[in-house]
């Protein structure tokens, strides 16, 4: 099994090039079941991705992937695709979910396996069946897979969502593409994934409004041929945001659009964070005496449960009591004891975290439960004394692309072993 090893109590200096984003990418992928022939570029190299590619595979499109330039080549052939999502691609990723729309949509049946739950919730997909639902769609559930059947094709209808939910969302988003006639969802999440996903369903041809929390589309048959530049990933932007913050001489982010991410740039100015605004770039300076704060994880343009962890390491090292009050998932602070074996002081209230600071992390050997947990314990291991050893971290290679690679590049002492 392979660990981190990191060195800690080293400055970061240098620059990074932020990847594109993951979780633009896999819906995006989800969606070239429509497709006939697609290029995208700035994909992030990361193993979410590379299942998704196996899934769109095993459905029976041809994928060509260029590690070296970050790009894919999708090639969709076939007249019949087999509607099949197996248990094996599904359970390791849950966005396997996301055919079930485009499926459902295009071929009028599939068979689905349910992800089932996650080390950082329940994460039931209720909600993406009661979108399909209005659409027309029937639902059996077997032997842990979801029968879909939509005889007569989806038809356009109103869907107001309960609940704001992303994937929710991009399913119907993507069943609305193809549905016939419109389609109008309130209450949606308005993520800048989903934004991506929707400028990349236009481009193929999609015929789709966004209104603050509205998304009006009116079915299409045909598509284009397309090449599409995949969106910057905020939250790997947002993570090395926090490692300039907490270890930082000058760290120079690349490749980034910051209106995208203005409340994260807020809550960081708030505690002291020093950092430059550009164009296309974020510049981190020597931050000193941060202050604590509270935040709220919220649906976007709230704070991303995403950063959540991240965050709370650069409160272990501000002056004060900060608190964390975590809104989406309802088990995501099992990073929490790991912080604390490396001396954070950390008390948790049902959803709410109070982090009091400023402590000095030592290095520890600790464990990684999922990807944003993951990288939280980088943050703190680059930032504690001595050396710290992480386990399990697979889930890293999820979503980080070139995570050490970048690191070392800032003269970060962390290897794998
Ligand atoms: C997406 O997950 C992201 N994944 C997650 O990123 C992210 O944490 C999450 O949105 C919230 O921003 C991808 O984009 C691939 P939700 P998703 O549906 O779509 C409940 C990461 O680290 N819910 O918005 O699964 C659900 O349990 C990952 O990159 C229902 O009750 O999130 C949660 O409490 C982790 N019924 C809340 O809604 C449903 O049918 C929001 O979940 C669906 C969701």
């Amino acid at each position: 099994m392979q660990k981190l090893l990191i060195k800690g109590g080293k400055k970061l200096s240098g620059s990074i090039s932020i990847s594109g984003s993951k979780n633009a990418t896999l819906p995006i992928l989800a969606s070239t079941i429509f497709s006939k022939r697609i290029t995208l570029s700035n994909v992030p190299m990361v193993k979410d991705i590379f299942t998704m590619a196996q899934l769109l595979e095993f459905i029976g499109l041809k994928i060509f992937l260029n590690k070296k330039n970050n790009s894919l080549k999708i090639f969709n052939k076939k007249r019949n695709l087999n509607t099949l999502a197996p248990y094996k691609l599904v359970k390791t990723m849950r966005a396997g979910i996301l055919v079930l729309g485009p499926l459902l949509a295009k071929y009028r049946s599939a068979k689905i396996s349910l992800p089932g739950g996650c080390a950082i919730g329940t994460r039931p997909v209720d909600l993406h069946l009661f979108a399909l639902k209005k659409l027309g769609a029937k639902f059996k559930i077997k032997n842990g897979y979801i029968f879909a059947t939509a005889k007569s094709g989806l038809k356009g209808n109103k869907i107001n969502f309960p609940k704001i939910s992303v994937g929710a969302t991009e399913n119907a988003v993507l069943a609305g593409f193809w549905a016939k006639g419109r389609t109008v969802l309130t209450n949606c999440a308005i993520e800048p994934e989903i934004i991506d996903l929707i400028n990349f369903l236009k481009k193929l041809g999609g015929k789709i409004k966004v209104v603050k929390r509205k998304i009006v589309i009116d079915g299409v048959n045909t598509v284009k041929n397309i090449s599409y530049r995949i969106m910057f990933d905020r939250i790997e932007l947002g993570t090395y945001m926090i490692a300039g913050a907490l270890a930082g001489n000058k760290l120079i982010l690349n490749k980034v659009d910051p209106k995208i991410i203005k409340t994260e740039i807020k809550f960081l100015k708030k505690m002291g964070v020093k950092l430059l605004i550009k164009k296309d770039k974020v510049v981190l300076t020597k931050s000193k005496n941060l202050r604590s704060i509270s935040l709220k994880t919220n649906p976007y343009p709230g704070f991303p449960t995403d950063l959540q962890a991240q965050m709370m390491v650069l409160m272990t090292k501000a002056k004060g009591v900060s608190k964390i009050q975590e809104t989406i998932f309802e088990n995501r602070f099992m990073h929490v004891p790991e912080l604390r074996r490396m001396g954070a002081i950390i008390k948790i209230n049902k959803n709410i975290a109070e982090i009091h600071g400023p402590t000095r992390l030592s290095g520890a050997e600790i464990m990684a439960t999922d990807l944003r947990a993951s990288v939280c314990l980088v943050l703190a291991g680059i930032s504690a004394e001595n050396r710290t050893i992480i386990n399990r971290i697979y889930h890293l290679d999820r979503g980080y692309s070139n995570l050490e690679k970048k690191l070392r590049k800032c003269k970060a002492t962390i290897r794998r072993i």
